[in-house]
């Protein structure tokens, strides 16, 4: 059966808690078309993870998840969210090591590795988030950063059959630039990954791994980016907060 693509909706902070339930509504009235086409998730601010949920009522066609959470579960933590009330919330995947919490709250590969390793002990997917910057790229050193990012983020890892991991290859500088990297570029990357994961995890739970892409990607350029094999799907900042590009990506999808 041909799977549907992912199209995760990371809202960063660019929602406040009002414009996220609206857009949680609007999305729960579009039900028939968004279903039909795309696996959505919606990773709004933690603050509003309840809100959006009850917005979208008793519509199960969309996942929820978060964009971060401690490396512990609890413990004397001031100011951070724990995987335990996530669950408790109807969360079912964190974001993990997006460039954003590596450049900004300095999120190293350790902390990634201990998130991801926490998030699937709790049953939770973990979206892990990989990808180098401009420099890094020019200097052919991608795929090397890359593989280092994976290697360390798994490193703890034991994969069930039950449990799902997605990787979200972001090259940092495509990232809310309006410059997508050239799809080829990002399959290419795709494979690298896929291989890494084929070093790192037994042969039967490869099923459970999807690799997507993220930076820049709108309803105008999506289709270029997910083939259904090697990526399968995407994870959208700045075009998934606004009800219209948000949708324009689903319709993109409906036309093909
Ligand atoms: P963007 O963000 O779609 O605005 O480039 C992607 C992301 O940060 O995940």
């Amino acid at each position: 059966m041909k799977i549907k693509p992912l199209v995760i909706a990371n809202w960063k902070l660019g929602l406040d808690h009002t414009q996220a339930i609206i857009l949680a509504s609007q999305v729960a009235n579009s039900q028939d078309e968004f279903e039909k086409f795309v696996d959505l998730i919606l990773c709004p601010s933690v603050i509003s993870l309840d809100a959006v949920r009850q917005a979208l009522g008793s519509k199960s066609f969309v996942g929820l998840g978060v964009q971060n959470i401690y490396s512990k579960p609890q413990g004397s933590f001031t100011g951070e969210t724990s995987i335990l009330s996530v669950k408790q919330l109807g969360g079912k995947f964190v974001i993990i090591g997006h460039s954003e919490r590596r450049k900004y709250f300095a999120e190293t590969n350790e902390d990634v590795a201990k998130k991801t390793a926490l998030t699937l002990t709790e049953g939770l997917t973990p979206i892990v988030c990989v990808g180098e910057t401009y420099e890094e790229r020019q200097q052919q050193q991608a795929e090397v950063v890359v593989t280092e990012q994976l290697v360390q983020a798994f490193e703890h890892v034991t994969l069930k059959a039950s449990q799902q991991i997605i990787v979200a290859y972001e090259p940092i500088w495509a990232i809310g630039t309006g410059q997508a990297i050239e799809p080829k570029q990002a399959h290419l990357m795709g494979l690298v990954i896929h291989q890494q994961m084929l070093d790192v995890f037994p042969k039967e739970v490869l099923q459970n791994i999807r690799v997507i892409y993220g930076g820049s990607v709108d309803g105008s350029n999506v289709l270029d980016f997910v083939d259904g094999s090697v990526l399968s799907g995407v994870l959208v900042g700045g075009a998934s907060q606004q009800f219209e590009s948000l949708r324009a990506l689903v319709q993109a999808y409906a036309k093909q």
